[in-house]
């Protein structure tokens, strides 16, 4: 195989790594090559990869350990760490500009997607970097921001079941703006659905508070899109991203991405 390259594909985030079969077990110094990566360009797509849930999961894991998520109900049979986005068994596609799980203390460093099965049009990612926004906004909203937390549960879909909402509901506060722990840099950091309140405002004041922020904030020059072919694994950097999905696709056909998130740190400024 050819030696890893990478190559970015958009001036703000993301790059696509070429010369790494995901299907192999991936060395300590390629780990480290794309841990390094992930936190440099917040978006890594490796194309053409071939993949078990097995050699996913054990791909997957150079970027953290693969944690549980709260949908339950839509797991893999036999691979519960691994989550099926398919909008056949039931799923709205996240069409909110987010970032996953900020209900957890520890939430997902990285999100990991494979395109398995890609309508023939459509049904696109989204990814903004975060930190280009938090550079972006004024000084004085900066340091705002910087003062500010939020208190994350689960945002309420009708499906949820009661034994991941008694895992997972409990409130959990995070800093809206956080350090990343790889690259040093800040980014903004909030989950607009899953925040029941911004610290010191009411749920209503906080709503459009992170309504008007992301207007603001997220412009086309800091956004990634990603155009779905099969057997592409999308890696997005949770930490110092957020991401939505398109629903703009024809739902006669199947879309169906396998999603593995895996742990990173506690949020914190420093
Ligand atoms: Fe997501």
């Amino acid at each position: 195989m050819a030696p890893l390259q990478i190559k970015p594909l958009h001036p703000s985030l993301g790059a696509e790594v070429a010369g790494v079969d995901l299907a192999a077990p991936l060395d300590a110094p390629t780990r480290d090559v794309l841990t390094r990566a992930l936190a440099d360009h917040l978006a890594l797509i490796f194309r053409d990869q071939s993949l078990t849930p097995a050699q996913y999961l054990a791909a997957a894991s150079a970027f953290g350990p693969p944690m549980e998520q709260h949908y339950s109900q839509h797991n893999m049979p036999d691979f519960p760490l691994i989550g099926l986005i398919w909008h056949r068994n039931g799923q709205q596609p996240a069409e909110q500009w987010h970032t996953d799980h900020t209900n957890r203390e520890h939430p997902p460093a990285a999100t990991i997607l494979h395109g398995v099965e890609i309508p023939s049009a459509g049904g696109g990612t989204s990814v903004a970097s975060m930190r280009a926004a938090y550079l972006g906004l004024p000084a004085d909203e900066r340091r705002r921001l910087e003062g500010l937390t939020t208190f994350n549960g689960l945002d309420g879909h009708a499906d949820t079941r009661p034994e991941d909402r008694e895992k997972y509901g409990r409130p959990i506060e995070h800093p809206m703006v956080r350090t990343h722990p790889v690259h040093g840099s800040k980014a903004v950091y909030f989950h607009i659905s899953k925040a029941t309140h911004v610290s010191g405002m009411t749920p209503e004041a906080s709503r459009a508070y992170m309504r008007d922020l992301l207007d603001r904030m997220i412009r086309p020059e800091i956004v990634y899109h990603h155009a779905w072919r099969k057997g592409d694994v999308l890696v997005i950097d949770n930490r110092a991203t957020m991401h939505r999905a398109h629903g703009d696709y024809d739902r006669s056909q199947s879309r169906v991405l396998w999603r593995i998130i895996v742990e990173g740190d506690r949020p914190r400024l420093s």
